[in-house]
């Protein structure tokens, strides 16, 4: 069968990490794949995360099948994290959520649906954004379009660009935004712009979808959460894929949850009708332990603070990160403005470093970096930041 065909190229993200893994340098750094790491280079699982999971152990009696949407318990959970607490989206059943496996899962997902409904549509995405959304929505087979997102000559966003963009959109296109932490860019609408991209998309009619990866990473929680509630607010129709993959850690455990925000609690009830007959042919329903371990943290005070503490202390890091990353290349003399790395949000920087210094540092120093220069903050440590500073240093001299 596979004797004419050519092997599919590797991924530009997942791939790297592959490649990392097989790299006999001692001096690598993994500067690509979004993953947390501690200042000892390690993905901890959280404490929260085995406080939990000593719960899980204690306390499960099954492993039956769950429903197709997955715990309520957890549907609860992230609706809970997703709007806030006493929020009118939770109280008025407006909000129809289903476990989907990661935040990749939930895109899928809401792609399928979307194509029953929305078979003309085309899908506008930032440019540029993560590498993966191309595929997703390619997969299920629509057409893509692209708004102005990011200012490569000014490294921030392209805000009148992206209004310029969007006013062509028309009714019923789908617009995939990042809620926050935009990936690659690092670079965030401020609330009034949010405010003005909300009011363009009720007054077009077009079906925004967030993915809302890295709740947490930007500011905290809450204060992540404000594109979420403008368009909550709005009572237009709209997507959210969450992922519980970064601010839990629970990478492996695929766990993320696609919403369906209606106007009404009837048209919610008709959406959780369609995500359910969409997840039941995909696959079938989700698995239990993530979830079961975020909805377990979440529910209970002491572990919800202890979690708090730990995706704090996860930003916290990675914004020191920045900051030693600019003032180390600038302690070498690197004439170029680094500064704006400090200005970007998340856990990436969209570095400004061109490709050819990106093969370079892998080629040469073993640091992997995702094309077009999109470097991972939470990668860099105490222990690697001279030798990146050192090797980013000494390739633009070249
Ligand atoms: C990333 O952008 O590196 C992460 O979201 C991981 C992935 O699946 O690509």
């Amino acid at each position: 069968m596979w004797k004419n065909i050519e092997a599919a190229p590797a991924d530009s993200i997942l791939g790297l990490t592959e490649a990392f893994k097989n790299d006999s340098n001692p001096a690598k750094v993994n500067l690509g794949v979004g993953v947390y790491k501690d200042d000892a280079g390690n993905t901890p699982i959280l404490g929260s995360v085995k406080a939990a999971e000593r719960i899980l152990v204690e306390k499960e009696t099954t492993k039956s099948y769950l429903p197709i949407s997955g715990d309520p318990g957890y549907g609860a959970a992230v609706q809970k994290l997703l709007f806030g607490e006493n929020s009118e989206v939770i109280t008025s059943g407006r909000a129809a959520t289903v476990h989907a496996p990661g935040g990749t899962g939930a895109l899928r997902v809401g792609a399928e649906l979307l194509k029953k409904f929305k078979k003309q549509a085309k899908v506008w995405i930032s440019k540029p954004t993560w590498a993966n959304h191309k595929g997703i929505f390619s997969a299920a087979g629509f057409e893509l379009a692209e708004y102005a997102y990011y200012d490569a000559g000014t490294m921030s966003l392209d805000f009148d660009g992206m209004l310029a963009s969007l006013e062509t959109v028309p009714a019923g296109d789908v617009v995939l935004l990042h809620a926050c932490c935009h990936n690659p860019s690092g670079v965030d609408l401020n609330e009034e712009q949010w405010s003005k991209v909300v009011a363009l998309g009720k007054e077009k009619g077009w079906v925004p979808f967030l993915d809302f990866a890295y709740q947490g990473f930007g500011a905290g929680v809450e204060a992540d959460r404000y594109a979420v509630e403008q368009f909550a607010a709005a009572g237009v129709d709209f997507f959210v894929a969450s992922s519980f993959s970064k601010n839990f850690g629970l990478y492996n455990e695929r766990t993320g949850a696609l919403t369906l925000i209606s106007p009404t609690k009837e048209e919610s009830q008709v959406a959780m009708s369609h995500l359910k007959s969409t997840v039941r042919v995909i696959y079938s329903n989700p698995p239990a332990h993530g979830g079961l371990v975020a909805a377990t943290i979440l529910a209970d005070s002491a572990l919800y603070d202890q979690w708090i503490g730990e995706l704090d202390e996860m930003r916290d890091r990675i914004v020191a990160m920045r900051s030693a990353l600019v003032e180390g290349l600038a302690a070498r003399g690197v004439e170029r403005d680094f500064s704006f790395i400090k200005e970007q949000r998340g856990m990436f920087s969209f570095s400004g470093l061109s490709d050819d210094i990106v093969s370079w540092l892998r080629d040469n120093k073993a640091i992997y970096v995702v094309g077009g220069g999109r470097i991972n903050l939470a990668g860099l440590t105490t222990g690697n930041i001279d030798y990146v500073c050192d090797s980013i240093a000494e390739a633009l001299k070249k």
